[in-house]
């Protein structure tokens, strides 16, 4: 799957489709992110899971004054998001990357983690939990319906692959791996997603 999803982003039009170069957040995004940034504080260390091109959450986050690391396992997303954000320090690799060490204030992730299967989305969490110091925040895309492995042919030009338990699994596994949800909002704009702003305990 970690290959087919590689490619697809290195080959496809993701930033363009999504209009990723746009970097302002929708008044949904804007609402969530404010309420992460309130509840961290300004100088916090951010980690971003799946990062993409850095447009818009990291240079969000980087505006509000935090420290801001991006891991992607697509080298093309990260070349763009070391032009688009600066500020920000970007690695090539996939979310359970050895490189990236230290102890962050919050870890973000926003339509990534449904791309690796579901089976690992227990251990992920548990990952992410292990890279925040006690008190640290999450704010996670996940997704919403159950779905083992689905693949399209063209996704932003490109075959991409996409694995989910359902919503209310979704929660489980988060308080599972250590999190007390603070909020936690299925979001119908476009495609079904399960956003969780939670905090570790
Ligand atoms: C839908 S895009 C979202 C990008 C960005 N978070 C955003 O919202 O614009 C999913 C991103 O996750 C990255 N990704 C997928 N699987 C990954 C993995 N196993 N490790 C690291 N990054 C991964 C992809 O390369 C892609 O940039």
């Amino acid at each position: 799957m970690r290959g087919l999803v590689r490619k697809g982003y290195d080959e496809g039009r993701y930033e363009e489709a999504y209009a990723r170069g746009n970097a302002s957040l929708d008044p949904f995004e804007r609402c969530l992110c404010d309420e992460l940034a309130a509840r961290v504080g300004g100088q916090g260390k951010l980690l971003d899971l799946g990062c993409g091109v850095g447009l818009p959450y990291d240079r969000y986050f980087s505006e509000k004054g935090f420290s801001v690391t991006g891991v992607d396992i697509s080298a093309k997303h990260v070349e763009r998001a070391r032009r688009n954000v600066p500020s920000g320090t970007f690695l090539v690799g996939d979310f359970f990357s050895e490189d990236v060490k230290g102890r962050f204030d919050a870890v973000v992730s926003f339509y990534a983690i449904f791309h690796i299967p579901r089976e690992e989305h227990e251990r992920l969490l548990e990952h992410v939990a292990s890279l925040l110091r006690e008190g640290g925040h999450i704010l996670l895309t996940l997704g919403a319906d159950d779905m083992a492995c689905e693949v399209s042919e063209d996704f932003a030009g490109a075959p991409m692959a996409w694995s989910s338990y359902d919503a209310e699994k979704n929660k489980a596994l988060v308080e599972e791996a250590g999190f007390d949800p603070l909020l936690v909002a299925e979001d119908y704009r476009e495609e079904r997603h399960l956003w969780v702003l939670a905090r570790k305990r």
